[in-house]
């Protein structure tokens, strides 16, 4: 019978075959070891000469370092490791024989391992992390339908910019128009929620962003969500619980993988709600009381992010920004017009922002003026104010970049590791 190694707990005694890679041989004398893995778990397959016939011992003993391999045998229970199975084999056939593979155990550089992004992805700490990354996108399907969140899909092809005209994809549209990558798709979530009330997108968004910081990359995931009749504060209250959410699945599902990326997870049993919360103008008196000498009204920079984390033990809401240096859509704080009702979410352990949201400027002449002050093409948004006149709502939103989650909660340095072929300024390949 076939059978997935994660399966083999219930198959002791058993006989099965699995279908998989071998991650590492070895033989000596009339034994022989086969480390399988087979995209559901590893394990080793154990192979005496004697209990198989030559064709299959043939196999065993030529398969090589990423070899294909099919193994029928029986499941047996580990003598000492409490929890792990092996593959007593009785049959081993070849299926496609490697040649010298060239990531070996010894340590390689990123670009060497980039450049060889596609035979990577199969090492255990990318598997692992690829498996984190999916727990995150599941969990986050499940919040939202139980949220009453719908996924809306918003377009990829845009006429015009979202966050800031000086990082767009420009692509020909066909003879006689440009047409750019979305940056995010949140303006169309924003139409939505008239139809649908509460609504998410999760998909690939572009930014020709010229950094090379160890959390940017050019092409990424965002969940952008959107909700009517929901202010600032409620804004924040979605995001932490969904945030909690996506965390607690994540250690109830990925122990192994955790355990394979050496993750250590005390930090993260603690990400429950509520999370910490305090203004920009508190964060640059603490930043400045730590010897900054950031400005009153200065955005905040990736280290300065790292310096505020570094200071809590939990997910940190920065709200309150300088309306100068935020987006048009921004809905502007009542009681102080120079700061605008925003959230950026940055987590713990020197992570920085993870997350992105705002209360959105519902009315129209104050959005035409910011339009205007931005510069924007007011004939472009002509449809994002129609929103305003045709019953418009106090609503908010906000968008999380996926391979952020991924690199804070795989305890990952650099985000290139969390998506399968990063888009990076210097690399467009495999
Ligand atoms: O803060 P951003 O630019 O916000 C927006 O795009 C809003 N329209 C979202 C919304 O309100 N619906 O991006 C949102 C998140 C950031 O918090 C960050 O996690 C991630 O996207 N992000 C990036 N991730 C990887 N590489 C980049 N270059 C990123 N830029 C933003
Ligand atoms: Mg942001």
């Amino acid at each position: 019978m076939d059978t997935l190694i994660s399966k083999f707990s219930q198959h002791v005694g058993e006989a099965v075959t699995i279908k998989g890679w071998a991650y590492n041989v070895r033989s000596s004398g009339s034994i022989a070891f086969l480390q399988i893995r087979d995209g559901s778990g590893f394990t080793q397959a154990v192979i005496a000469k004697q209990n198989v016939d030559e064709s299959s011992w043939t196999a065993a003993t030529t398969a090589t370092i990423e070899s294909s391999v099919e193994v029928t045998g029986t499941v047996s229970k580990h003598p000492k490791q409490e929890g792990v199975f092996e593959l007593q084999a009785s049959a081993v056939k070849l299926i496609g024989l490697a040649p010298e593979y060239p990531i070996g155990k010894k340590e390689h550089g990123p670009d060497f391992l980039l450049d060889n992004r596609h035979l990577w992805l199969r090492a255990p700490s990318q598997w692992a992390i690829q498996r984190v990354r999916n727990q995150i996108i599941l969990a986050t399907y499940d919040w939202m339908r139980e949220h009453d969140f719908i996924k809306i899909d918003s377009p990829i092809f845009t006429p015009n910019a979202c966050e800031g005209t000086t990082e767009l994809f420009e692509v020909d549209y066909f003879e006689d128009r440009k047409a750019y990558l979305t940056q995010s798709g949140q303006l169309y979530l924003e139409a939505a929620i008239e139809s649908v009330g509460r609504c998410f997108d999760f998909g690939p968004v572009f930014r020709a962003e010229k950094s090379k910081t160890r959390r940017h990359l050019i092409e990424f995931w965002m969940m952008d969500a959107e909700a009517a009749f929901v202010e600032h504060a409620g804004n924040m209250e979605i995001q932490e619980q969904l945030v909690s959410f996506i965390v607690q699945r994540v250690l109830e599902n990925c122990q192994e993988e955790l355990k394979i990326l050496e993750r250590n997870i005390e930090p993260l049993k603690n990400v429950k709600p509520p999370f910490y919360r305090i203004t920009h103008a508190e964060a640059i008196a603490k930043l400045r009381e730590l010897g900054s000498d950031i400005g009153e009204m200065d955005d905040l920079g990736a280290d300065d992010e790292t310096t505020l984390t570094n200071l809590y033990d939990k997910p940190i809401f920065v709200e309150k920004y300088p309306t100068v240096v935020k987006a048009f859509y921004m809905k502007r704080d009542p009681s102080d017009p120079s700061r605008v009702l925003n959230s950026d979410l940055l987590a713990p352990e020197g992570y920085g922002e993870i997350s992105g949201g705002s209360q959105r400027e519902d009315d129209y002449e104050k959005l035409l003026a910011r339009i205007k002050e931005h510069n924007l093409p007011v004939d472009a948004f002509k449809w994002y104010l129609d929103l305003r006149q045709y019953g418009s709502v106090p609503h908010s939103g906000f968008g999380f970049g996926l391979e952020r989650l991924v690199a804070w909660i795989c305890g990952l340095h650099h985000v290139r590791e969390t998506i399968p072929f990063p888009r990076l300024l210097n690399r467009l390949e495999p």
